[in-house]
């Protein structure tokens, strides 16, 4: 058994053997925009299964690719899907990836995810950026005996995302004309949805978007100096919020339809990251 810095420099070794230029940003799609991918130049596309310890994902609409290449000429790398807590993974597993692109010199990474919208301020489609998270998923990516090699045992996390990012976000959408709203993401295991009960709950603790992904990688990216960005697409009301119920085909389906706005937002963003 080796230990995880030594799985991640192993994985980390096998990407820079395929490409010849080190990524600067990162990219992590989440349910549904996955083509995103597909704006990347002179890619190289490397399966999650050739990396060794990499874990492969079991969900439908999550395709486990690495795509390695640029966009507007910033040298980045772009993971078509992730794993989740709720098929099983450890947070180990789950966070693996961010510990690899870390590892890969990756300054500033882009998360982003399908969720349900608390604030009664958004839309179906609304693409928001987090300004907060609240982990109640019950566990942390950083349990366990610390390696210094990847951070500190106790890290700070109340500027997690950045605000000079954010700000950048919000400015480049007004530019493109249309308003970019902020709002706290809480994160739950999964894989049920949440109950109109719960969702009243986590609207009194200040949430305005639920999902089941993108805290973990969040930490484990702090843990590691990472700066973040952190975009969530609102794929549906939560439970309760409207008087319908909630499926994965739609989810799917609204990050289809906001893909162009979305894909001309992050194209426009990145080389703006890049020299920050
Ligand atoms: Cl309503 N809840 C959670 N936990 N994740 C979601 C969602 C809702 N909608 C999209 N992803």
């Amino acid at each position: 058994m080796t230990d995880l810095y030594s799985q991640a420099q192993s994985a980390a070794e096998y990407i820079r053997s395929k490409v010849s230029f080190r990524p600067e940003i990162a990219i992590i799609l989440g349910s549904g925009l996955g083509n995103f991918a597909s704006q990347v130049e002179n890619p190289t596309i490397i399966p999650y299964a050739d990396i060794p310890n990499f874990p492969q994902s079991t969900v439908v609409g999550h395709s486990g690719k690495l795509v390695l290449g640029t966009i507007a000429g910033i040298p980045i790398a772009v993971m078509q899907g992730r794993v989740h807590a709720y098929e099983g993974y450890s947070m180990a597993q789950v966070t693996f990836p961010t510990r690899v692109l870390a590892l890969l010199g990756v300054q500033q990474l882009i998360v982003t995810n399908a969720a349900g919208g608390i604030n009664t301020r958004y839309g179906q489609g609304a693409i928001v950026v987090i300004s907060d998270h609240i982990n109640l998923t019950g566990t942390n990516a950083a349990l366990g005996t610390n390696d210094p090699r990847f951070g500190q045992r106790f890290f700070d996390m109340s500027a997690a995302y950045s605000p000079a990012l954010r700000k950048l976000a919000i400015a480049e959408a007004g530019k493109q004309g249309w308003t970019l709203d902020e709002g706290v993401y809480l994160a739950v295991l999964g894989p049920s949805y949440e109950t109109p009960a719960e969702i009243r709950a986590f609207r009194t603790l200040g949430a305005d978007l639920v999902g089941m992904s993108t805290v973990h990688e969040v930490i484990v990216a702090r843990h590691m100096g990472i700066e973040i960005l952190g975009l969530s697409v609102v794929t549906n009301m939560a439970a309760g919020v409207l008087d319908e119920p909630i499926n994965h085909e739609e989810v799917m389906e609204i990050g289809r339809r906001i893909e162009d706005q979305f894909t001309t937002l992050l194209t426009a963003l990145i080389p703006q990251l890049a020299i920050q």
